[in-house]
């Protein structure tokens, strides 16, 4: 990967005290991370503060946040309701081990009244636990072993939801270092957005397969929209054969008021939600058909629930506040404006693209905007592994210069705390970027 010489050396003029730190902790920590996901290139960035749509990093730089906490700050940085709430919960009860009287109670009701999927649901911590608790609800509920996942599809770090991610592999091999082989033998790979293909390889190993995980917007590929025909089909294959239909909604929820699932009209017969629901505490949660959660409920089972689950951290009080606070303003007229941004940002994206005569591009849904440069549109596996990934990285490192932060594949997150004001800002910084890196002519 080549970057561009004159972007790196503004970068690294700009950046000298995140570099030394960076260094420093890099002595403690490999990668110099303390845990979240991939850093900047050249060299990480060491952030200080944040508020609203802005961060500071040490050097004193100020960025538009297009990042979020990746995917988590949907109101932005410390915003001052969700402060309010986790102060004050904070001077009352922080943990327990038994129940707390209401504010499970309150986030529960807040994610089942607005998801078509949910009847009933159960917390986490981190959307891995989550969608290893779908993996075990569906084998319990099934008694098949198998789980089908789109091709290249992250829903999380555990083995069998490694297998075939494309984030930690080269896309031709199927198993990450460390995994199992015969793990793999219990996943089956479908192909994002192809009906047809997906549904014979379901028909195919129908008999073995307890269920099947599909994301409405698939992160792993760039934020790549799923088509409806592929949502429905999906649904109707997985309907047949007794399969449970899984949403990872980890990253989809706050594309509409009730997730992926309210937007495309397809309801799975579990959701799995994460990152965006805690308000930026660790916070995830499992939801579906009653008739599901319930292996989970002993009362209903002569007093042994056919499944047992356990999460010290699920449900801790100050996340369930900052959740709740969080789900409270994210209505319906909030996601529209916000979709509203996203749509605009979107078409802008693509006006220059044909403008330029490059293969720029954006896919994506509601606050979630991927960019691509490929001569065809991206839509799948195949096609986003057209993508010039080079041109994206260095698209990226020029708008950090520019005083945008996002991650550097090509990803643009929106917040409440976003405005026109700065999307204007960000789409104008972007058509500099193309020129000053000899992309547009
Ligand atoms: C779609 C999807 N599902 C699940 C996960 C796992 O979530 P966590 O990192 O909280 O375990 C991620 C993380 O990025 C994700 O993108």
């Amino acid at each position: 990967m080549e970057l561009n010489a004159i972007e790196v050396e503004k970068f690294r003029a700009r950046t000298q005290r995140s570099k030394e730190l960076w260094e420093r902790t890099k002595e403690v920590i490999p990668t110099g991370h303390a845990g979240g996901m991939g850093y900047f290139l050249p060299h990480a960035i060491l952030v200080e503060r944040g508020k609203g749509c802005w961060l500071w990093d040490v050097d004193g730089n100020r960025y538009l946040d297009l990042r979020i906490g990746d995917w988590v700050l949907i109101h932005g940085h410390c915003d001052d309701d969700i402060e309010a709430a986790v102060a004050h919960q904070m001077s009352r009860l922080v943990q327990v081990g038994g129940p707390e009287w209401d504010l499970g109670y309150r986030m529960a009701c807040l994610i089942r009244d607005r998801t078509p999927s949910v009847d009933k649901v159960r917390f986490f911590v981190s959307g891995t636990d989550a969608n290893l608790t779908a993996v075990r609800l569906a084998r319990v509920f099934t008694g098949r072993m198998k789980i089908a996942k789109a091709m290249g599809s992250y829903h999380g770090t555990a083995d069998v939801l490694l297998v075939g991610t494309s984030i930690l592999r080269d896309p031709a091999e199927m198993i990450p270092s460390g995994v199992p082989a015969w793990t793999a033998t219990d996943v089956v790979e479908i192909p994002y957005n192809d009906p047809d293909g997906a549904e014979a390889i379901i028909e195919r190993e129908a008999a073995n397969l307890s269920a099947v995980f599909i994301e409405p917007v698939m992160t792993a590929m760039g934020m790549v929209e799923a088509t409806v025909e592929f949502l429905q089909r999906v649904r109707e294959v997985t309907a047949r054969h007794g399969i449970v239909l899984v949403f990872d909604e980890v990253v989809t929820f706050p594309i509409a008021y009730g997730g992926g699932q309210a937007h495309f009209g397809v309801t799975p017969d579990l959701t799995t939600f994460g990152k965006a629901i805690g308000g930026g505490l660790p916070a995830s949660a499992v939801g579906g058909r009653a008739e599901i959660m319930d292996l989970l409920e002993p009362d209903m089972h002569s007093g042994a629930a056919p499944m047992g689950v356990m999460s010290t951290f699920g449900g801790n009080q100050v996340a369930m506040a900052a959740g709740i606070a969080t789900l409270e303003k994210l209505t319906p007229e909030v996601h529209e404006r916000m979709n509203a941004l996203g749509d605009r940002t979107r078409a802008r994206i693509d006006e220059l693209g044909r403008r330029y005569s490059i293969p720029l591009h954006s896919t994506g849904l509601g606050h979630l905007i991927g960019i691509h440069w490929a001569e065809e549109r991206v839509v799948d596996m195949r096609t986003r592994l057209l993508d010039d990934r080079e041109k994206i990285v260095n698209i990226n490192l020029a708008l950090n210069n520019e005083g945008y932060y996002q991650t550097f594949t090509g990803l643009f997150l929106l917040s409440t705390a976003i405005g026109d004001q700065e999307i204007d800002g960000f789409l104008l910084a972007l058509e500099r970027s193309l020129h000053t890196l000899g992309y547009a002519k």
